[in-house]
């Protein structure tokens, strides 16, 4: 272990240098003028895995984009860890907020940053370099391990489930491990053990057939920029409820216990209202910030159009306007069922006068995760050792799709080991990853890898 821990620690600035060629390719999913670079990513991930001894290491298609597959199976009779990450990256727009360019990596103080840099190159990476510091110090990893990285999470993995499906074999372990979330805090090391899950909407609205001259049709239509206001604005009550019918009756409720925990966790209102530059918080009456991000659902409207948005002014009754509204769900909420309810709803509160079209764009499952066990049990004395403090449990807000399935599809648990911190800005211009997280990860990986053999009673394999 200590040839591995030396091993990382001589290679610091060749590790950096290589996660900045992997930030330098724009992977941008969502934007299919960049498919060119998604294959590109992808190709150079297989490259750099064969490169530290990864085995069986293949680009592998799917309808969407390639995922990359790589193995390491040399430990017979020890435990399999199957490792998750993703490739693709958010687009980085606006460019102007960037302060260093999105796909140039920039160190200033403690951070680098790049698009991708901590949602979830970077976070992925760090895997990568724990298993390298063990091939080339070692030759060989106490357990065998399976990479599994795909280009579409940041569009709603649509085309992973049945490549999961289909490759269920391949994929066989006894725990999935992934670093694609973040810690409590800097310096605040933890476990996370729940994902919300989601439903993303659109709304279209359509009035008169065509932009009319406000002057001379102003009052006698309907304007459809005023219809979807109306509709949004009556998605919330006076406390903070969504007012969708049927929204919260799958609603698992929060335990006693959890309340307490979370009470118990360092936490403060004021600084976290100071730090995003808000007057005060809002949400869900009755409960607390850290319940209404983890354990309740809910809704927001993610962009709205229509109607005259250049400069100065124009006088024009439009004839369309537009809304994306997402919902995030949590146990035991259903992406389908949210998205139906949603539907109706609109339907029902949409004013005569106008054509309300509602469209589902993509979903995922909420997901709990078990906090007991061998994989969970690891991972804990392993953050200990890599940051030399005990972490804490938490759940987050955000959502990865696919875990849900590798429950489902292959009956395996997931460890969710975030090192991201919850202001790294991803999806945001000025994305960055905090380097003594970066390597704090890989040497909690190469801890992770040594101690899960003694805890794991039973290996498939
Ligand atoms: N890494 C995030 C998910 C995440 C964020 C987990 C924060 C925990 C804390 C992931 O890349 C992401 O952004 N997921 C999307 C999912 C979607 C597009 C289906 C999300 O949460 O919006
Ligand atoms: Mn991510
Ligand atoms: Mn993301």
């Amino acid at each position: 272990m200590n040839s591995v821990l030396a091993y990382i620690d001589g290679n610091t600035d060749r590790y950096l240098q290589e996660l900045g060629d992997l930030l330098a390719i724009p992977s941008v999913s969502t934007d299919t003028g960049r498919f060119p670079d998604i294959v590109r990513c992808s190709e150079w991930l297989a490259d750099h895995m064969r490169g530290i001894g990864l085995h069986n290491v293949r680009t592998m298609p799917t309808p969407g984009h390639p995922v990359v597959y790589a193995e390491w199976l040399g430990a017979p009779g020890k435990p399999t860890v199957l490792i998750y990450g993703h490739y693709d990256v958010q687009p980085p727009e606006p460019l102007e907020l960037w302060t260093s360019p999105p796909f140039q990596a920039t160190i200033r103080g403690d951070d680098l940053f790049a698009r991708g840099s901590s949602d979830d190159k970077g976070q992925t990476f760090i895997h990568l370099k724990a298993v390298e510091a063990y091939l080339k110090t070692q030759g060989a990893l106490p357990v065998n391990v399976k990479f599994l990285i795909e280009g579409e999470e940041e569009i709603g993995s649509e085309h992973l489930e049945a490549f999961v499906r289909e490759h269920a074999a391949l994929l066989g372990a006894d725990v999935v491990l992934i670093s694609d979330s973040s810690m409590f805090a800097k310096g605040v090391p933890s476990i996370c053990y729940g994902l919300r899950g989601l439903a993303y909407m659109q709304i279209d609205v359509t009035g008169p057939s065509r932009d009319l001259h406000s002057g001379s049709y102003g009052g006698s239509v309907l304007n459809p920029i005023q219809a979807l206001t109306e509709i949004i604005a009556q998605l919330h009550d006076k406390n903070g409820r969504v007012t969708v019918k049927g929204f919260y009756d799958d609603v698992r409720k929060l335990s006693a216990k959890e309340r307490k925990a979370y009470k118990k966790l360092p936490w403060s209102d004021a600084k976290y209202a100071r730090d995003l530059g808000v007057r005060g918080l809002y949400g869900e009456k009755g409960f607390t910030t850290l319940e209404r991000l983890w354990a309740r659902p809910t809704l927001e409207c993610n962009g709205i159009w229509g109607g005259f948005t250049g400069e100065g002014a124009k006088t024009v009754l439009p004839s369309r306007a537009s809304a994306k509204v997402s919902m995030r769900l949590v146990p035991d909420q259903s992406s389908a069922k949210a998205a139906r309810m949603f539907e109706r709803h609109i339907k029902r509160i949409s004013p005569k006068g106008v054509q309300v079209r509602v469209r589902s764009l993509h979903g995922g499952e909420p997901v709990i995760t078990s906090i007991d066990s061998a994989g969970v049990r690891a991972a804990i004395t392993a953050l200990e050792r890599g940051f030399g403090k005990k972490p804490l449990y938490q759940r987050d807000g955000g959502s990865i799709p696919i875990v849900v399935q590798f429950k489902k599809l292959l009956k395996i648990e997931t460890v969710l080991l975030g090192f991201g911190l919850p202001d790294e800005n991803a999806h945001a211009p000025d994305e960055f990853l905090h380097l003594p997280n970066f390597f704090g990860g890989i040497r909690t990986v190469a801890h992770f890898f040594e101690i899960l053999p003694g805890l794991s009673r039973k290996p498939k394999a």
